[in-house]
């Protein structure tokens, strides 16, 4: 899943963005800008990837100001560090592209917003701000930080991440690298076992909700309830989880055989053509939960209260 945050505020007066334009020779046809001659300042630093557009710094206010700008967009986000509804299973990785000072993998370490075996990996054209000394960092043992561009991610990558986040990469990236980013993200993410995305398709299909244990909070808020508690279990799943895991295997492969015939009826969906293709792809589920390590199903039990009236 990719989550990317592309707000930037733009709110220049009129006035001041012309007075800043005063530097260079602006085309109106092309809007190509010259630079006519550099005017001598204090520089701060900045980056030195080569080929890279970002224009702005990587020095100590720019970390505090990324920490200021953290709390802002997290609180106008109803304090959620993970916007997309997903939960994390134990050996899935997370990807923060563009990390800066990685203040979105330490608040989600900070949080325990997903489990201390997810790997948190940061890229960034520039190593100058990333957190490599903090204790939470150092302490956790899986959080990786690595100098690249999100247009050309490491080959070794591919296919790994649950979780892409990028936020804030306006002044970063050119029409074309947006386009060379996208790709890569899309290249680099886990994709969604078959199996899933069939359950996915005929819930969709169906207008049902997929992930309404990420919903129903905010639902139940929403219809009046208050003090809304989600209380979040795993169960293994496969006989690696000894008897617990070989009873929640057999019960939820009740429940994906069980939809065989929703499925069928409607012509398979794209995934299977035929009752056999269906029963195969059951069969080798089965085999999946048992041979993997670590297998595990999500449950929540979501449970508010009606307020008293006064
Ligand atoms: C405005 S900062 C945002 C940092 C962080 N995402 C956050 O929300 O705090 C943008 C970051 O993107 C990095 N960056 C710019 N171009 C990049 C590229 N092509 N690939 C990876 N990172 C890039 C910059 O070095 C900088 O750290």
């Amino acid at each position: 899943m990719a989550c990317l945050w592309a707000s930037f505020a733009c709110y220049l007066h009129k006035d001041t963005f012309s007075h800043a334009m005063q530097a260079y020779a602006v085309d109106p046809e092309t809007t190509a800008i010259t630079i006519m001659k550099p005017i001598v300042h204090v520089e701060r630093n900045y980056h030195s990837f080569a080929g890279a557009q970002y224009v702005l710094p990587s020095d100590d206010p720019e970390k505090e100001r990324l920490a200021l700008q953290h709390r802002v967009l997290k609180k106008m986000f109803e304090n959620r560090i993970v916007i997309p509804p997903i939960s994390f299973d134990a050996a899935d990785k997370i990807l923060d592209s563009g990390t800066g000072s990685g203040i979105f993998l330490l608040d989600l370490i900070e949080n325990k917003t997903v489990p201390v075996s997810v790997v948190l990996q940061g890229l960034d054209i520039e190593s100058r701000l990333f957190p490599v000394e903090d204790p939470r960092i150092m302490s956790r043992g899986n959080v990786y930080f690595t100098v690249g561009t999100v247009t050309k991610l490491p080959e070794d990558w591919e296919n790994s991440f649950a979780l892409v986040h990028q936020r804030l990469l306006i002044a970063a990236l050119r029409a074309h690298e947006w386009v060379e980013a996208l790709s890569e993200i899309y290249r680099f993410s886990l994709p969604e076992e078959k199996h899933l995305s069939l359950v996915y398709t005929l819930l969709g299909a169906k207008g049902l909700l997929r992930d309404i244990s990420v919903h129903l909070p905010k639902m139940l808020e929403t219809a009046g309830f208050v003090d809304v508690s989600v209380e979040e279990r795993k169960v293994p799943l496969g006989h690696l989880g000894g008897q617990d895991g070989v009873d929640a295997r057999n019960n939820f492969m009740g429940v994906y055989r069980g939809m065989k015939t929703p499925i069928l009826k409607a012509g398979g969906l794209g995934f299977v053509s035929s009752e056999a293709e269906f029963d195969e792809m059951m069969d080798a589920m089965e085999k999946e939960w048992d041979d993997t390590p670590g297998a595990e199903f999500n449950f929540f039990i979501i449970y508010a209260r009606k307020p008293r009236v006064e």
